[in-house]
């Protein structure tokens, strides 16, 4: 057993999760050919790196291209039931990366995680959510002097480190990778879209074709995951509170209403908003009996769970991922995954073809801040043009699409102000 300082489930499940690495892996081209790059080159010779993301097959094969670019690199879990623990160990194991990460860990162990991720010095940090970085300038202060910069992969993480720098709180430069055209139109749309329902299937296994599927938010996420309900056949209900994107969902064919008036005829309830109690007390109180609710956003603060408990006369678990309120007059509503994004909960979140180019966006950035972070403001800094392309042209060679390109005249056309009719 590795000597390696880490805290996970069970060190024996190493194998299992090196298999499922290893078949992640055939899917992600991108991260190959960044792996053999990083190899030659060592662009990260000698950054410490802490990481507080998903540990999933994807994020492995993440922090084996980061340690092959000679990273010294540990890793936290950024949510406390995404752990697939078996990666855990296998981190540990088998690719010598300190891990801290087990699934159904309670806020202090989680907590703990990040202060030895933070104990770590870290000069680079990759978050999912912004609770490393948080936590960082609210209870290590002392070691801001040490970091060059940061990535962020998420909405959520992206809208805090906004409000940081809005505040001038943050106080070294962050990268928001889920502002990436490679990330989001891919990651949040398929990625959320697909996994999604995929973990919707598993808790649940109803038929979602003939149900009324109401998905509460229509960005990248919310698109997707109501593109992928109506493939299934179900009727589809968007909740939006932005008029331009309200407009859109009625146009892509979706029914569009206030939530007060789908919960009472939803089976299916799902918010990817970012926001909070978006699925609250007055939803419950006219909710269909047997209506099934989740969530898909990061925060587990999307659905007013404490309300709801309020309202239970009775709690039961008939399936691993579902809890059960009866409420007083014997409606059932039923919960699941805690209320925890439920991708990555009650399935294994995006597939790896999405987070290859995800995760191609964390690396390159990474990169990138090693080598300029220190001579970027302390704000929230897109991806450099140049990598999302790069990442957007590795992938379509990977996929064995060639595309057209621009003729000398039609380049030139659309240089000009002066051509007309
Ligand atoms: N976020 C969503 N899906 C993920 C995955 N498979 N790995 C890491 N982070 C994710």
């Amino acid at each position: 057993m590795s000597k390696l300082i880490c805290d996970i489930k069970d060190h024996s499940l190493a194998d299992v999760g090196r298999n499922r690495i290893d078949w992640a892996w055939t899917e992600m081209p991108v991260l190959r050919a960044l792996h053999d790059q990083f190899i030659r080159e060592q662009p990260l010779t000698g950054a410490r790196i802490s990481g507080c993301l998903h540990i999933t097959t994807e994020t492995a094969n993440l922090a084996r291209i980061l340690k092959a670019g000679g990273a010294e690199l540990l890793l936290c879990a950024s949510n406390p039931l995404s752990t697939q623990d078996d990666v855990a160990a296998a981190l540990v194991e088998h690719y010598q990366i300190p891990t801290f990460a087990v699934r159904g860990e309670n806020d202090a162990r989680y907590y703990h995680h990040i202060a030895v991720a933070l104990e770590h010095h870290p000069q680079l940090t990759m978050d999912d959510g912004a609770d490393l970085v948080s936590e960082l300038h609210k209870n290590r202060s002392d070691l801001l002097s040490e970091l060059i910069g940061g990535t962020e992969e998420t909405t959520t993480g992206v809208i805090r480190l906004r409000a940081m720098a809005a505040d001038n709180a943050l106080a070294f430069p962050v990268i928001a990778v889920n502002d990436a055209m490679t990330k989001h139109l891919f990651d949040n749309r398929y990625g959320t879209g697909q996994s999604t329902l995929d973990g919707i299937i598993r808790a649940t296994n109803i038929l979602l074709a003939g149900k009324t599927f109401t998905v509460v938010g229509y960005g990248w996420c919310g698109r997707g995951i109501a593109m992928r309900a109506k493939g299934h056949g179900a009727q589809v209900v968007v909740i939006e509170v932005n008029p331009l994107k309200a407009l859109e969902a009625a146009m892509d064919g979706f029914q569009v209403m206030p939530l007060l008036e789908a919960a009472a005829c939803s089976d299916f309830i799902v918010s990817a908003t970012g926001d909070k109690h978006v699925i609250d007390h007055s939803h419950f109180q006219v909710m269909k009996d047997g209506c099934v609710i989740a969530n898909s956003g990061h925060f587990n603060v999307e659905i007013n769970i404490p309300a709801l408990q309020g309202l239970a006369k009775k709690t039961s678990r008939p399936r691993q991922f579902i809890e059960e309120y009866q409420l007083e007059d014997g409606r059932r509503i039923r919960l699941l995954a805690e209320g925890r994004l439920v991708n990555l909960a009650a399935a294994e979140g995006h597939p790896a073809t999405v987070m290859d180019m995800s995760f191609a966006n964390q690396a390159l950035s990474i990169v990138y801040l090693w080598n300029h972070g220190k001579n970027l403001q302390n704000k929230v800094h897109s991806v450099p043009e140049n990598i999302d392309n790069k990442i957007a042209t590795m992938k379509l060679a990977a996929m064995g699409i060639s595309i057209d390109t621009l003729t000398e005249e039609q380049q030139a056309y659309l240089t000009s102000w002066k051509e007309g009719t």
